[in-house]
């Protein structure tokens, strides 16, 4: 079974999809680490994210291996461990720019396809319903209010440490919502067989109550 989650930042995508992974006994796969990885290896070396053809022209000496233990997904980047350094808001933010580059996306739409050819799979991102897994059998597309989104990313980056306020945060959260569905290839966008999930007025549990339902109604029910 195939299961597509799409929709902005900090809609809550990654912890109900990695919780419902779990209960289901599926691999998750999040996608936006992938593109956080390409965007990590282009700030470690000095390429500009908006030099499509240099971005481009590394990706020969990009190698991603994504690893699965009991804390969940790992990340590595030639061999290194990038699982925590792919998480800070600059590398939020070279993501989203080389998440424009049609070289990017084909490198790593391929990967995603080949990694649910062989498994169960709960795949989050942008583009899955639409472009990765069309023939998904449930395509979910789970958003909030960028003022709702920017409070929940907010206090998961104080509690990891990292120092910020809460007017970056929002701003950063609708710039990112502007790139990734003005951007011509693959853009955000609803699949139209996908069930839209408001989360704004709800909570963890009932955001990930409301998911398993879907996933039960429409053929999950045998691995519940
Ligand atoms: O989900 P995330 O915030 O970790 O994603 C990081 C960036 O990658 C985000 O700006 C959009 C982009 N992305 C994408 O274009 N397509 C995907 N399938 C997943 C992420």
């Amino acid at each position: 079974m195939k299961i597509a989650i799409d929709g902005p930042s900090g809609a809550g995508k990654s912890t109900i999809a990695k919780m419902a992974a779990k209960e289901l006994g599926f691999v998750y796969i999040d996608t936006g680490a992938m593109y956080r990885t390409i965007g990590l290896y282009c700030v470690e070396n000095n390429i500009s994210t908006d030099e499509y053809e240099s971005v481009s022209a590394a990706l020969k000496n990009i190698s991603i291996d994504i690893k699965y233990t009991a804390e969940g997904q790992s990340m590595f980047l030639n061999g290194e461990d990038v699982t925590d350094k792919i998480r800070t808001p600059q590398i939020s933010s070279a993501a989203s720019d080389v998440a424009k580059i049609k070289d990017v996306r084909c490198f790593l739409v391929e990967m995603q396809k080949k990694m649910a050819e062989k498994n169960n799979v709960i795949m989050d991102g942008r583009d899955i319903g639409t472009s990765v897994l069309p023939d998904a059998e449930l395509k979910i597309f789970l958003t909030a209010s960028a003022e709702d989104r920017a409070e929940r990313r907010y206090k998961e980056l104080i509690e990891k440490g990292i120092k910020t306020d809460y007017e970056t945060v929002l701003a950063d959260m609708i710039q990112r919502d502007k790139n990734d569905s003005e951007r011509e290839i693959s853009p955000l966008s609803v699949a139209e067989d996908a069930v839209v999930v408001d989360t704004g007025g709800y909570s963890l549990e009932k955001s990930y109550e409301v998911i398993m339902n879907l996933i039960k109604e429409n053929g999950g029910v045998k691995y519940v």
